[in-house]
């Protein structure tokens, strides 16, 4: 569903990404791991379109995202950093209605994805207040909901639980599972390890611009006989 070749990105003389390939299967959750300044953000927003690669390749859902960068937005939802950039004046479901327009839906398959998300996001209660006084948990379920308005086959999620508390943090994991089990296919990079152990079929280790491990959790257990904290260290060292 998603390959990624030898992908390179430089800002003037820092080179963020060296040589970046992975793919993922559709229905997968891949989990980015790397700390900061591994090039996660740089990864997924070539990813999303939003950054274009100097070298390398990328092909979401079989759409080469150099070649029809419009075509692949309409299938991916993208969730960036902690900071929800929801609009305090819009209620939560004016919010996720702007999404739906900016996505070209019409109005009455709006109203529909509005509703269905509302209810499985539990948020009928509030649906109608205005955002600016939401906690930051309510702001993070209206986030989730926006950037799936248009029901996208693959979820980018850069550090989705950056930022969040305990209760915020887990309506994101039980969100990327939900996904799951739609079979929708899941990035999302995260600097925690519980995080990726817990919600990924597999884990790409990045560091200085370069994937240096990929597999299950088992795989790269077994291969290295130690837990993938000790092994994120060993890799990335200090
Ligand atoms: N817009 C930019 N301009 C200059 N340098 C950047 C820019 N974006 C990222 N970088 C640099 O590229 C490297 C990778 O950054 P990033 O992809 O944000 O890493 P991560 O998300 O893993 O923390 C870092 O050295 C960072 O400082
Ligand atoms: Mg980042």
């Amino acid at each position: 569903m998603i390959n990624v070749k030898g992908l390179k990105k430089s800002f003037k003389d820092v080179e963020a990404l060296k040589d970046v390939s992975f793919n993922v299967n559709q229905g997968e959750i891949l989990g980015l791991l790397g700390e900061n300044g591994a090039g996660k953000t740089t990864t997924l927003r070539i990813l999303a379109t939003m950054l274009k690669a100097d070298d390398g390749e990328v092909v979401l859902g079989g759409i080469n995202v150099a070649n029809n960068p419009e075509a692949v937005r309409k299938k991916i939802g993208i969730l960036f950093g902690g900071e929800s950039g929801i609009y305090d004046r819009l209620t939560a479901r004016e919010n996720i209605e702007y999404y739906g327009q900016l996505n070209d839906m019409d109005s009455a398959s709006i109203k529909d994805r509005v509703d269905h998300l509302s209810r499985i996001f539990e948020m009928d209660e509030y649906i109608d207040r205005r955002a600016g006084k939401f906690s930051k948990g309510m702001k993070q379920k209206v986030a989730l909901a926006r950037s799936i308005v248009h029901n996208p086959e693959i979820m980018l999620f850069d550090e989705p639980t950056s930022g969040l508390d305990v209760t915020a943090a887990r309506v994101v994991h039980k969100f990327i599972n939900s996904c799951k089990e739609e079979g929708k296919t899941v990035v999302f990079s995260s600097h925690t390890m519980s995080e990726v152990e817990k919600l990924c079929d597999r884990v790409a280790i990045i560091h200085k611009g370069k994937i240096i491990e990929i597999g299950t959790i088992t795989e790269l257990t077994d291969k290295y006989q130690k837990s993938v904290e000790e092994l994120f260290v060993e890799l990335v060292g200090e």
